[in-house]
């Protein structure tokens, strides 16, 4: 399996910069005790890391969404269909995403966490693919910007997957970009 994957960040580049995000995210909130929202499935391995690396009272939620992107007129379908219950409004929201691509997902949670009146709302990425922005919106924090042309590759492993494979992966790797389905 891993032969057929190329290595994008090892584990001790993931290892130092999500060390580095940690002390950024904890010097940002202070004293404030952190909601983590955790995008289901491909942020969980991030997620883990990460909350252990900001010490500081937080509690661990988790949402699942999903896409569903006609050909027609770029029409998409988002919903959430999983979440662990959580009550936002007052809360610093630190939502943790694996990649923003399009941005169609996080923009439709975030219009979705804002109607639950957060004290305040964050975004924290693995990834960040600027140049595939449909819609804008940009991550507070990201632990890796991937650019052309390597943003044209699909990234797998560190939690990420294809077709839910590669998850388990220690490092950030890329595959040929799949076919569309
Ligand atoms: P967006 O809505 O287009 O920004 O897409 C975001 C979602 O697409 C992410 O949460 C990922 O699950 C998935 N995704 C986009 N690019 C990749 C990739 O290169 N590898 C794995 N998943 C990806
Ligand atoms: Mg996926």
């Amino acid at each position: 399996m891993r032969d057929q994957v190329s290595v994008l960040f090892t584990e001790e580049q993931i290892a130092r910069r999500v060390a580095e995000l940690g002390e950024e995210i904890t010097r940002s909130f202070g004293s404030r005790e952190i909601c983590v929202l955790a995008l289901m499935k491909g942020s969980l391995v991030f997620m883990s890391d990460l909350i252990r690396r900001i010490p500081l009272d937080l509690t661990v939620h988790l949402v699942r969404v999903t896409s569903q992107r006609g050909q027609a007129a770029g029409r998409v379908l988002t919903e959430i269909v999983y979440s662990t219950s959580v009550a936002l409004e007052g809360k610093h929201v630190l939502l943790v995403g694996d990649i923003v691509d399009t941005g169609i997902t996080l923009s439709y949670l975030l219009a979705h966490i804002h109607e639950h009146a957060p004290a305040s709302l964050r975004v924290c990425a693995l990834v960040d693919k600027p140049e595939a922005r449909k819609i804008d919106v940009h991550p507070d924090w990201t632990a890796f910007p991937v650019h052309e042309p390597m943003a044209d590759r699909f990234l797998v492993g560190y939690g990420l997957d294809w077709m839910e494979r590669f998850r388990g992966l220690p490092f950030i790797g890329t595959i040929p970009r799949p076919a569309p389905r």
